[in-house]
């Protein structure tokens, strides 16, 4: 990693994007939106949605979808050499794909808490170390998005392992990045809560409060974190190795 010419170079925008849990929520505005503006994307969930499949099909040169679950590395492994062969070099990647939580620490037990840990920390880092030996092997730049929360920053009920990996995932961005040395930029998108069947689980009266929190006066909507994912992908920034919050400022 010290080729000093690694430093000159920009990295180009990323042209094939790989996002998991690209079926519903936060996951499918990305994909939606990526489509929309003219990237190659390959997506996956444990179920392909009818809306992803919808996507796919009005896109089909520009798509590649399928059921994987994310913590089966090889299954992953091999959606990746098939979207490949269908797409190209895959030069992007969103780890967007993850499980929620709703139950307090004391009352979560020890396999819930491996699930969380395994699906959305361990499954990422391994998709992230899969995808970025490819990109390094064929001699690319590329760029990753990790999905992360502002449960990793403040703390709230309910959401212990989830926030650990969260946490994990923040810090994961800041030493990939100096790792890689600028030739994959990496950086984290950290959204509020947003309406989701992840944050089904929350109250009214909890949603009640976080608006009141928000001095923007709205729960963040998937299409207030869409662009800012899309930049990080696709403008020429020299932001690398950051985590960005996009709350409203409910978290300040
Ligand atoms: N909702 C919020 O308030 C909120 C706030 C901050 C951050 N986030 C983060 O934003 C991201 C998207 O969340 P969301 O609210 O859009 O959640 P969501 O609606 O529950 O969607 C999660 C996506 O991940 C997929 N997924 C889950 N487990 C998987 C597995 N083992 N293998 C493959 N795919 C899997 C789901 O599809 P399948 O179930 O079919 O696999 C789905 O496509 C997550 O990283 C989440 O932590 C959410």
């Amino acid at each position: 990693m010290s080729d000093p010419a690694a430093h000159t170079q920009l990295v180009p925008p990323s042209s094939v994007v790989l996002v998991s849990g690209g079926s519903r929520g936060l996951g499918l505005a990305i994909v939606t939106d990526l489509l929309e503006s003219g990237v190659k994307v390959a997506a996956f969930a444990r179920t392909v949605t009818p809306e992803l499949a919808k996507l796919a099909d009005a896109h089909p040169d520009r798509s590649h979808v399928g059921s994987v679950d994310v913590t089966d590395l090889a299954a992953a492994q091999a959606f990746v050499r098939a979207a490949e062969e269908r797409l190209g070099p895959i030069d992007g990647v969103v780890n967007n794909a993850a499980v929620g939580q709703d139950s307090l620490h004391v009352h979560t037990a020890t396999a819930d808490i491996a699930r969380i840990i395994e699906t959305n920390l361990t499954a990422p880092l391994q998709l992230t170390r899969l995808t970025v030996r490819r990109m390094l092997a064929q001699g690319l730049r590329g760029r990753i998005v990790n999905i992360t929360s502002i449960c990793a920053q403040r703390g709230f009920p309910g959401l212990v392992a989830y926030s650990a990996t969260k946490g994990g995932m923040d810090a994961a961005t800041r030493s990939l990045a100096r790792e890689l040395g600028g030739r994959v930029l990496v950086n984290a998108v950290a959204p509020g809560f947003f309406a989701s069947e992840m944050s089904a689980v929350l109250g009214q009266t909890q949603l009640d409060q976080i608006v009141r929190r928000t001095p923007t006066g709205h729960l963040t909507e998937p299409e207030e974190v869409v662009p800012v994912v899309r930049m990080l992908l696709r403008e020429q920034t020299n932001i690398n190795g950051q985590v960005i919050v996009v709350d409203g400022a409910a978290s300040i």
